[in-house]
């Protein structure tokens, strides 16, 4: 219904939207000149333009944005470069060589960024934490790497109802930020994890029973269009534009500024009770309850996790609650079943994201790869059982660990992504609570890059087989655990997919944000064909 009302606005303002964000006579150059950048004062460009080589459209492009800005462009083996390429969270991502890493402060050197990629035809790629694993994702090989670390501002409206996030955030410097006041807002579960790319794939946090996921808790947006404007965008501004940024990743422009609604924070109690294999059907179900329970209590939030480690079968359940609650009621199975270990005990937010973050070290190479299902209690146990068939396949491949981790996207989830006007990831809040299962895989070597996708590839493969033929099977994959071999988009619906392409239209008629941003997740189609 909300779709339709959006699919009409926009048909009726598109001529006049089109025009004001970008004329069919946009010219780059003057656009620069009106953020005050003479092209013709930047000794690159002085020889001009035309035909130049993405190799030397890049260097081009490099040298101006150094010339305009300094010390906040870096080049191969600076101090600089190298504290870029070698933080990521994985691997693949840290072997990426761009060009240059640029580290804008300020909202208009990100337009002048996006508007000197366009003049030089060099490719560019963004960062906020840099947790997407694969190459490319958020740093461009031999093009501009935007580093948005230096936007890092954290600060509260009057009646801080609403907290403005730069996106050089990560969850820890939010919470800390606002932990002072008594308050927090809808984020990432570990600390390391970026607020840019986090809030617009989804956003899975503590509190999602009780408020829904982080890209539903948006008050606005500020972000950099293909045109370099820099628009303010909420759910009465540019609504459409709003509702794509709920879920359409890095296909519409570069976010600024997160405005985010707060929310009291928590003193939180939980941690992971580890479990042995006799006790895995029994925690199964219990997660199942668990999930079904969150339209009863909403201050729970669980993940469990499944892996096989020295010839031993494991099992983890992180049980969290929102409240400083040792026993609630709706953790009372889970507690009830034996456990070889558990680690809950009361701890603030901050202290929370600190504990989560050392359970994933960066370093490996890493794939984490997702799809849904609908919630099946036989179906979860199938799957488990088929899993731990199945890994003995890469029981040769050095440093190997795979994990498959269950997560419930349950009913006060789904019924809260129609806030503020609904969302573009496409589930149906009817068909009930979705069973989001991921592998977590690290590996050491290379070499055994596609042994390990092979290996992950024909698990789904036989497991989505099964889940079509007993009718549980559902298409969306979630963008922010997604593998370079899915299409997140394809996922969210014919309907969803079409409309997100008419916004790019609309907001980015030459498809700068498509063509000039290459990696992550385009509008049509995976980042990379698989060849299994
Ligand atoms: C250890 C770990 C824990 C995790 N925990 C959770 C969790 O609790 N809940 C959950 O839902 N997910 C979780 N995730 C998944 C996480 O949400 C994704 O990895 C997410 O993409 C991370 O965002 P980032 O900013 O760090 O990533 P980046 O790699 O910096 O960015 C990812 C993509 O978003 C784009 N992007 C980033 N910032 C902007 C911006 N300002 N404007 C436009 N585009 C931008 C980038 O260009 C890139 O394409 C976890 C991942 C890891 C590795
Ligand atoms: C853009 O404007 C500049 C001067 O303002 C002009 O020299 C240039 O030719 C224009 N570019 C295009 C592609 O029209
Ligand atoms: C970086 O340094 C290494 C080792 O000193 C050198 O081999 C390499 O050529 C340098 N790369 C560039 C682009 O300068
Ligand atoms: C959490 O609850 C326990 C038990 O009731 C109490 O001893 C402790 O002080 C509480 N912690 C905080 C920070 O409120
Ligand atoms: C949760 O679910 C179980 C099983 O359906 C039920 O027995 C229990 O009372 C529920 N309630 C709460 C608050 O957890």
């Amino acid at each position: 219904m909300r779709l339709a009302s959006i699919v009409s606005g926009l048909s009726a303002i598109s001529g006049v939207l089109a025009t004001a964000i970008e004329p069919e006579d946009f010219n780059v150059t003057n656009a620069l000149q009106n953020l005050g950048v003479d092209v013709t004062k930047i000794p690159a460009l002085a020889s001009g333009i035309q035909s130049r080589s993405i190799e030397l459209g890049c260097s081009t492009a490099c040298s101006s944005l150094a010339f305009l800005f300094g010390s906040k462009v870096s080049t191969h083996n600076s101090t600089g470069y190298n504290s870029f390429t070698g933080s990521f969270w994985s691997v693949q991502q840290e072997e990426v060589q761009p060009h240059c890493v640029f580290r804008p402060s300020v909202n208009t050197e990100v337009s002048t960024a996006v508007l000197i990629s366009r003049l030089t035809g060099c490719q560019f790629a963004a960062r906020s934490g840099g947790h997407a694993a694969f190459t490319g994702a958020s740093s461009s090989p031999g093009g501009i790497s935007i580093w948005l670390k230096d936007m890092n501002e954290v600060t509260l409206n009057e009646d801080k109802s609403v907290a403005s996030v730069g996106p050089g955030n990560n969850w820890l410097s939010v919470y800390s930020a606002l932990e002072p006041y008594g308050l927090a807002t809808i984020g990432g579960r570990a600390s390391s994890i970026g607020v840019g790319g986090f809030i617009l794939g989804g956003g899975i946090s503590y509190h999602s029973n009780l408020y829904g996921w982080a890209c539903d808790n948006v008050e606005s947006f500020e972000v950099v269009t293909a045109s370099g404007l820099i628009l303010t965008v909420s759910e009465k501004l540019y609504p459409e534009l709003y509702w794509a940024l709920r879920g359409g990743g890095n296909n519409f422009g570069l976010v600024t500024k997160y405005n985010l609604f707060t929310i009291p924070a928590p003193q939180m109690y939980g941690g992971a009770r580890i479990f042995q294999e006799t006790e895995f059907p029994d925690v199964i179900n219990a997660w199942i309850n668990v999930i079904n329970n969150a339209t009863v209590d909403g201050h729970a939030q669980q993940y469990v996790a499944f892996l096989q480690s020295s010839g031993m079968k494991l099992g983890t359940a992180e049980l969290t609650y929102t409240k400083n609650e040792s026993d609630p009621e709706i953790f009372k199975q889970f507690r009830s079943i034996p456990a070889i270990s558990d680690t809950s005990s009361s701890k603030s937010l901050v202290e929370y994201v600190k504990y989560l973050e050392t359970e994933n070290p960066s370093g490996h190479r890493e794939v984490y790869w997702p799809i849904s299902v609908q919630l099946n209690e036989e179906f979860s146990n199938w799957a488990l059982d088929t899993f731990f068939a199945m890994v003995p396949q890469v029981a040769d491949v050095a440093g190997v660990q795979p994990v498959i981790i269950y997560q419930g996207i349950t009913e006060p989830m789904l019924k809260n992504m129609a806030n503020h006007g609904g969302n573009a990831l496409g589930l149906d809040a009817s068909k009930g609570p979705v069973h989001l299962m991921h592998i977590a895989c690290w590996w050491s070597d290379e070499s055994d890059d596609d042994v390990v996708y092979a290996f992950v590839n024909s698990f789904w493969e036989k497991v989505i087989a099964h889940a079509k033929s007993t009718g549980v099977f559902n298409e969306y994959i979630y963008m922010n655990y997604a593998s370079m071999f899915q299409d997140p988009i394809a996922g969210y619906g014919n309907s969803n997919k079409a409309l997100l392409k008419k916004i790019a239209k609309e907001f980015d008629p030459k498809q700068v944000y498509q063509n000039l941003q290459p990696g992550y997740f385009k509008l049509d189609g995976a980042p990379v064909t698989g060849d299994f």
